[in-house]
């Protein structure tokens, strides 16, 4: 196999089945003693550690054949004279042949006015010089996602220039949610890009990487190549000042994460004001061992990169998507306070199944609030009412519950 095929076959979006796949991140971040960090399962590692024992079986001939293989790739993925071109050669990675994305953008709704007078506390006018940061939410359907999206918009309200990516992890679009993102009076795109249904039952499964794909497709389709992009996840916990932080990216900039598994932090290492390393629990391979909310890019120069990707890897998305830009360590800028300082946090929100409402359908009508509240909850995805199934709701009055009938007649 040539060094090229093998490359591909490596990196391609779907057949790429020597990576290691990651335990499902929330899991394996919490409990990465199932994993050895010192002892990094690396795909190619590990392909080459199968090779030289047939190498060893065959003898010398497999051997040289083996340095030879080694060293046309080494060639093939060198990327020329910077520092840490010798750890690019060694993961073999560096020059992929990504297949470019070609993405379904299915738009429900979009607006670009910005209909907010103020922004900490000042007009709109004053910040028409700012680049814009496209702050790209997966989101998926489930009890919290309505209650995530409005936390996360009253942050992005304080923002000037943003404009909102939400993209939905289902196939219909909820109008719930567009007449929500109206509401907020900023820039929005809101799109559904729904998991392909192979990888649905997948464990761990590739979350949100189809929504995020689909707005890498959204920024270039529009020729976007001027302003920040960042995957900002619908439940993490932004600092205002992140954002002054991103909007400065020149390539791509980089900062700690908080409350990521053991060591309850993700990020840079830094020497006299340069990313040298990476602090993180779990390596397993990865050159980019960061979080999704741990790096900002500007569109500028993701335009240099045709095979932008982010392939269905799950635990990989970061660094495939790096590598798929063409990221080196000396072009790394380290943010907040040269990473000493947490902007974002990766919160993570417990989820409960669906609540439920036993109430005759006969009284959801307009003689009380509840019809009403019911519906709006039921909208959102949050409760659902039942006439037969469970305990009946309990209606109290003075500390006393009271039928039905009285209350709601
Ligand atoms: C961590 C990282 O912080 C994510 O950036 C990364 O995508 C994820 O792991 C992963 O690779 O699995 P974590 O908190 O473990 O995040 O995962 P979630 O918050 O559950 O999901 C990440 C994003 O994808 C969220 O915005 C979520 O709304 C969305 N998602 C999740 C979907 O769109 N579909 C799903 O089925 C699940
Ligand atoms: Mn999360």
């Amino acid at each position: 196999m040539s060094s090229a095929r093998l490359l591909e076959s490596q990196t391609s979006d779907e057949d790429n089945e020597d990576i290691e796949r990651r335990p499902h991140q929330s899991h394996s971040r919490s409990c990465s003693n199932n994993t050895t960090p010192t002892h990094p399962p690396h795909p190619m590692v590990r392909k080459g550690g199968v090779a030289r024992r047939i190498c060893l079986i065959g003898g010398a001939l497999f051997l040289l054949l083996v340095a030879l293989c080694y060293l046309t790739l080494s060639g093939d993925t060198r990327l020329g004279g910077s520092e840490d071109s010798e750890e690019g050669s060694h993961h073999g990675l560096d020059s992929m042949n990504f297949r470019p994305l070609n993405e379904t953008v299915h738009i429900c709704s979009e607006s670009y006015e910005d209909r907010r007078q103020f922004m900490q506390d000042k007009p709109q006018s004053d910040y028409v010089q700012l680049p814009v940061i496209y702050f790209v939410t997966p989101t998926y359907p489930r009890r919290e996602q309505i209650p995530e999206l409005t936390r996360l918009a009253h942050t992005l309200l304080h923002i000037p220039r943003l404009h909102w990516l939400v993209a939905d992890d289902q196939e219909k679009c909820n109008d719930y949610m567009d007449t929500l993102l109206y509401r907020f009076g900023m820039p929005f795109t809101h799109m559904v890009s729904p998991m392909p249904s192979k990888f649905r039952n997948e464990k761990p499964a590739p979350r949100g990487v189809a929504n995020r794909r689909a707005a890498l497709q959204w920024i270039r389709q529009h020729n976007l190549t001027n302003g920040i992009l960042y995957f900002g996840d619908d439940d993490n916990t932004y600092d205002l000042r992140l954002f002054s932080e991103i909007r400065k990216t020149q390539r791509v900039s980089m900062f700690p994460v908080g409350l990521i598994a053991d060591y309850g932090v993700s990020g840079p290492v830094v020497r006299k004001g340069k990313v040298v390393a990476f602090l993180d629990s779990w390596v397993a391979g990865r050159r980019w061992p960061v979080d999704m909310a741990g790096f900002a890019v500007n569109l500028e120069y993701m335009a240099q990169y045709p095979y932008v990707n982010m392939p269905y890897k799950p635990g990989y998305e970061e660094d495939l998507f790096l590598r798929s830009i063409g990221l080196q360590m000396n072009l790394i800028e380290p943010r907040g306070n040269n990473c000493t300082e947490i902007l974002v946090w990766h919160t993570q929100t417990k989820s409960k199944k669906l609540g439920m409402v036993r109430l005759e359908s006969k009284y959801l009508d307009d003689r009380s609030n509840l019809g009403a509240l019911l519906h709006n909850l039921k909208l959102m995805g949050v409760t659902s009412t039942t006439e037969s199934e469970g305990r009946n709701a309990l209606i109290s009055k003075n500390g006393r519950e009271n039928p039905h009938s009285k209350i709601l007649s």
